[in-house]
Order: structure tokens, then C-alpha cells, then sequence
């Protein structure tokens, strides 16, 4: 079997007793059964990185290759470029998109110091696959250094539609280069839609068929590849935690309140402060859920030198504040609102205890929170999902309510019909739900990938 080399922005090497959770979890399984490398950030910063060759490690059966950046790598390509730029366009938010010439060219830049460490650590048997908007040029940029192995790419964020890359810097460029890679796998079928669209429009590829595209003598592959969770595995994780000292110290400090909970990184794009205005309109339209309801907000720090997250922060806080003063009574507290991280294994018992899974993102590529809150459910006596039409997963989880993560009376709305929801039909709803998830693994969901990637270069 040919070696398989990860390449992504950020590279999470194991710790002793300590696993990544998510997806991190199953790049390093795939890892680990094919045998590969994993290279790219070692998620430090020092001033001599650009200097320092990458640092190897070995944990589990994968190798683990890590550079640092350099303080101003770190500003201008990880909290500019990638996170201020390119992750508001990806998933439309124009508002939240701050742009600089000098951080594009850091951009650039820091994609060519990967490609260049990465070079010398490469195999001619190698299957190469490139993760996320961090590194868009990377395929073309192996590709001019002669790299002839597959390359597949896959972009872990929604694709926008061609009108919103008019306003990229450079929007032709980023197609191009991405036409280099072999495979390009995206989340939904409307990702690649648009990806192709702009493809032509913009860089001028020719679809040669449904899936493929032509670009200067090239044939490139695009495809979607939702990405799944393992639902089994995740049931069993929610059901032992629901027995847990957190989970009964929570269950007694909810005094029979029902349960309304949703966790996401502190992100503009998770739409938290629509969705805090969401539930302070339920309190208001539907004063009979006074005193018997209880958000739990987790909303892990992210990114804290993006401004947008500062500003997201302290709009936050200044919500949770008057929510609580305004709504809350005596012996009441409307809105429990955390900003450090929980453990997995928590959050999975909090989505089994809670009646209702509250996650309107703005916009997300898939949100693999919604897929666990349904598997993490009591088949017996489910809770509600209560789904963003913009998450990714509103695709397959059409049974849940889907509401606009804009519209507050929508959110109040499908928050006041969760909590009253009968048995019957929070269980068709649910199995509807978990029918979706069924037969799926994350673990499938690479190997398509890179099945697909295989069958591709072999035509
Ligand atoms: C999203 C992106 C990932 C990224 C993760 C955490 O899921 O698609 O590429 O790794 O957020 O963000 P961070 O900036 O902390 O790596």
C-alpha cells in the first residue's frame, strides 16, 4: 500500500494518554492503518523558525513532521490571511472579512516553507492529501517542484459562490493553483457546484465530464465527501457519561428544568449571538418557558487575535450579561454560558441529558456537533435537534427543525415547539435523523476519499 502523507495547517501530534478529539482522531487512524506522515504547524511560534528544520516524531505507528512560525508568519498568514480573509469569504460573511496585501503575500510565502520542508520528505510512492483553506496553492506549488504523485484536496469549509470570490484577492490565482491537485473533495454537492462554476468562469477549466474538469492539459476530479462521525462509538461514549459525577452534579443543579444546549468554538461565523437573541425571544413570546428552561452555551476560545473574535467576545459577554439581569430571577439563571473547553466525553453525556441541541451556525461546512447530538440521543426518549438550514448537515438531517439562524422568531419559534414536542414524534423526527447516520464511519469518509483519489490517478 502506498504511504499516505497528511498535510495540514495545523498538525495535533499525540501526547502521552491525551488523544485529539473529532477529526484529528481520524486522520491519525488513517494514518496508522496505511502507515504515513503527518507535516505541517507544530502550533508554536518562535523567531528562528524559518530556520529550523522540521522537527520529527514518532507516536502510534505515524510519523509526525512539525515546523514552527515565526511571529510574523503567525500574524500575517495564520490570524491574517487564513483566518481574518479566507475563512469569512468561504463561509459568505463579507462583513467579517478583513484584508491586507502584505498578509497574502505571507500567505504565499509561508505555503511555499511547507512545500519546501515537506519536499525532501517525500517518497515517490506517496499519496499526498492536503487539508483546508490554509493551504490553497500547496498543490501547485509541489506540482512546479516537480511533485508527481496524487495529490487530493480537501476543503473541510463551505465553497462560496462565484460573486463572492470576485471579491478575493486573487481569486483566479487560488483556483488555479487548487486545479493542480488531482482530487478536490469538498462537503456538499453545492460546494462543488460552485467550486466548478467558478472553476470555469474565473480560471477558464473546461468540464470534460459531470466530475471532472480540464485545466492546461490537466483532468481534475471534484466530488463531495460529507464528512461523517463513527454514531455508534459516540452513542456508547454519551450514554456511559450520562452516569458521570459532572453529568448528576448537572442534573441536580437543573432542579427538573428542561435542557437546551449547544457547544462550538467562540466563532463568528457559529451565529452565537443570533442564536442567544433566539432564546431571550422565546422568554419573551413564550413567557410559559420562565423558570423551566436552562441554555447551556459552550463556546470554547478560538483565534483570539483575530479582532472579529475579540469583537464576537465582548459582544458576547455583553449579552449573557443583560440576558441574565434582564430574564433571570432570584433563583433562576437563564443562560449558562462557558468559554472553556469541556472534555469529550462530557459534552457528549451534556447532548444525551439535553431535551434540546441548539446549533444555528451562519454558515458551516458540515458542523459534525448536530450529527453527534443525534447520536448521542436515548432512542427511548429523544431530544430535539434544532439545525441551521446553513450548516452542511442540514443535508442530511432534514429532520430535524430547521430554522434561519438570522431570524430570532424563527429561533424562538422552533425552541417553543422542541420543548413541547410529543414523544411520538421527537422519535420520528429522530430516527429519521439517525437513519442518516447509519453505516457511516469517519474513518469511511477518508477512505472514499482516497479511494476515489486512487481510481482517479489509475485513469
Ligand atoms: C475549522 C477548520 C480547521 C481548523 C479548526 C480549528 O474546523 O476547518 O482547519 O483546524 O477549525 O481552528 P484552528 O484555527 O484552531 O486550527
Amino acid at each position: 500500500m502506498k504511504r499516505l502523507v497528511i498535510v495540514s495547517n495545523r498538525v495535533p501530534v499525540p501526547k502521552e494518554g491525551l488523544r485529539p478529539g473529532g477529526l484529528a482522531v481520524v486522520l491519525h487512524d488513517l494514518l496508522a492503518l496505511q502507515g504515513g506522515m503527518w507535516f505541517g504547524w507544530n502550533g508554536t511560534t518562535s523567531a528562528d523558525a524559518e530556520t529550523t528544520p522540521p522537527q520529527i516524531q514518532h507516536a502510534g505507528g505515524v510519523e509526525y513532521a512539525t515546523i514552527g512560525l515565526t511571529p510574523a508568519e503567525h500574524k500575517h498568514y495564520y490570524t491574517g490571511f487564513s483566518n481574518s480573509t479566507l475563512w469569512p469569504l468561504m463561509h459568505s460573511l463579507p462583513e467579517f472579512i478583513h484584508f491586507e496585501r502584505r498578509e497574502l503575500s505571507t500567505y504565499w510565502s509561508v505555503n511555499e516553507r511547507f512545500c519546501e520542508n515537506l519536499l525532501p520528505l517525500l517518497r515517490d510512492d506517496d499519496t499526498i492529501w492536503i487539508h483546508d483553506y490554509h493551504l490553497l496553492p500547496l498543490a501547485a506549488q509541489l506540482r512546479r517542484k516537480g511533485v508527481n504523485m496524487p495529490i487530493g484536496f480537501f476543503l473541510h469549509t463551505p465553497f462560496p459562490a462565484p460573486d463572492m470570490l470576485a471579491i478575493a484577492p486573487d481569486g483566479g490565482t487560488f483556483l488555479r493553483d487548487m486545479l493542480c491537485a488531482d482530487l478536490l473533495g469538498f462537503q456538499t454537492s453545492d460546494d462543488t457546484a460552485n467550486f466548478i462554476f467558478a472553476a470555469q468562469r474565473t480560471a477558464g477549466a473546461r468540464l470534460v465530464a459531470p466530475d471532472t474538469l480540464s485545466f492546461e492539459g490537466h483532468t481534475v476530479r471534484v466530488g463531495s465527501f460529507a464528512v461523517e462521525i463513527d454514531p455508534d462509538a459516540f452513542a456508547r461514549t454519551a450514554a456511559e457519561a450520562v452516569e458521570a459525577p459532572e453529568l448528576k452534579q448537572l442534573r441536580s443543579s437543573l432542579a427538573g428544568r428542561k435542557l437546551i444546549f449547544g457547544v462550538d468554538r467562540m466563532d463568528p461565523t457559529k451565529g452565537l449571538c443570533d442564536r442567544l437573541a433566539g432564546y431571550d425571544r422565546l422568554l419573551e413570546s413564550y413567557p410559559i418557558w420562565q423558570r423551566n428552561v436552562t441554555f447551556l452555551q459552550i463556546a470554547a476560545e478560538s483565534r483570539v487575535d483575530v479582532p472579529s473574535y475579540r469583537a464576537l467576545r465582548q459582544e458576547l459577554e455583553g449579552m449573557i450579561g443583560k440576558l441574565n439581569a434582564q430574564r433571570g430571577q432570584a433563583d433562576w439563571t437563564p443562560l449558562r454560558f462557558l468559554t472553556r473547553g469541556s472534555a469529550r466525553r462530557v459534552v457528549a453525556g451534556y447532548m444525551r441529558q439535553a431535551q434540546i441541541g441548539y446549533i444555528t451556525p451562519l454558515r458551516d461546512g458540515m458542523n459534525l456537533v448536530a450529527k453527534e447530538y443525534v447520536a448521542a440521543q436515548d432512542p427511548d426518549d429523544p431530544g430535539v435537534l434544532i439545525l441551521s438550514r446553513m450548516a452542511g448537515a442540514a443535508r442530511q438531517l432534514e429532520a430535524a427543525l430547521l430554522v434561519n439562524p438570522l431570524d430570532h422568531d424563527d429561533l424562538a419559534d422552533a425552541l417553543n415547539r422542541a420543548l413541547g414536542m410529543p414523544k411520538a414524534e421527537r422519535r420520528e423526527r429522530w430516527q429519521a435523523c439517525r437513519t442518516h447516520l447509519e453505516g457511516c464511519t469517519a474513518l469511511g469518509w477518508g477512505q472514499a476519499f482516497l479511494r476515489t483519489l486512487e481510481a482517479t490517478v489509475a485513469r
